[in-house]
């Protein structure tokens, strides 16, 4: 960032106003100055990029992208990076691995965002089993985003509280459909991935039908609620806040993930050695 030098004067009254200040003054007077700009620049690019999301593609025009890709969209990102040349070699896991393992060492595309939702249902004072779906949600997508709600509620279930699995479940379904109570819009992020004129297909809307009506269906909602704001990449975030909530619903099976002849065991397995050809 280049600082104007002579609007940061002005700000502090001219040189003579800079004279009369110590070096602690003028060192924090060039952050002041620094972070405030940066603020402007970031706010005139969120309104750049506000304008220009503004005019949406159609569904047709969504269904002409696919041919200029050399992936399906619902691969996976550990499976397809999106950044584009070769993958890395990954790091070996553990013999016997944790679900944090699984986090530090797979799921590098998604962890920051589920990290920053689950910091936010804590933060609005969500219920534990809340935070732990908001935790969890979208993870499954480094191995496969198509219904991803559902994979991820079947990777998730046989370890947590069946509440959880519940919201991870429908949380995909409920995020086209808004709920003025709670102030859930339909996200513009979906008429960009979509389309404008995009309508849901019929699973989608019944499975949202019957959620609606589910005592649960709060749970789901609220993993939606606090997954909207959650897309932050410089957000600093960890599983520090969270292991006491693991350690409560969350059963780690003493084999490790993976090692458990759960039948979800494959799942898992996966997703360690996504570079197994067979
Ligand atoms: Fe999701
Ligand atoms: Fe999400």
């Amino acid at each position: 960032m280049e600082i104007d030098r002579k609007a940061f004067l002005d700000s502090l009254g001219g040189a003579e106003g800079v004279k009369q200040m110590d070096s602690e003054a003028r060192a924090d007077a060039i952050e002041h100055h620094m972070l405030s700009q940066l603020n402007t620049e970031i706010g005139a690019k969120q309104n750049g990029e506000q304008k220009t999301a503004q005019t949406y593609p159609t569904v047709a025009e969504v269904e002409a992208q696919i041919e200029t890709r050399s992936y399906r969209q619902g691969a996976g990102f550990l499976v397809v990076p999106r950044k584009g040349g070769n993958v890395k070699k990954l790091p070996p896991m553990p013999e016997h691995p944790t679900l944090a393992d699984f986090f530090k060492l797979r799921f590098m595309e998604t962890s920051n965002h589920v990290l920053q939702s689950a910091q936010l249902a804590l933060k609005n004072g969500m219920s534990e089993e809340v935070i732990l779906a908001c935790l969890l949600h979208d993870v499954v997508q480094e191995i496969i985003r198509t219904d991803h709600g559902w994979w991820g509620a079947q990777l998730f279930e046989l370890y947590v509280p069946e509440k959880v699995s519940f919201a991870i479940r429908y949380h995909q379904a409920l995020r086209y459909y808004p709920d003025p109570s709670v102030g859930y819009e339909y996200p513009d992020l979906y008429r960009t991935l979509f389309g404008s004129d995009y309508v849901p297909p019929p699973y989608i809307e019944a499975t949202y039908q019957a959620v609606r009506k589910h005592r649960w269906y709060m749970d789901a909602r609220m993993v939606t609620v606090n997954d909207l704001y959650a897309f932050d990449p410089n957000a600093v975030v960890s599983m520090e806040p969270f292991l006491d909530i693991l350690g409560r619903h969350f059963k780690q099976p003493k084999e490790g993930l993976g090692n458990d002849g759960s039948p979800v065991a494959h799942m898992w397995r996966t997703i360690a050695r996504p570079d197994q050809p067979l």
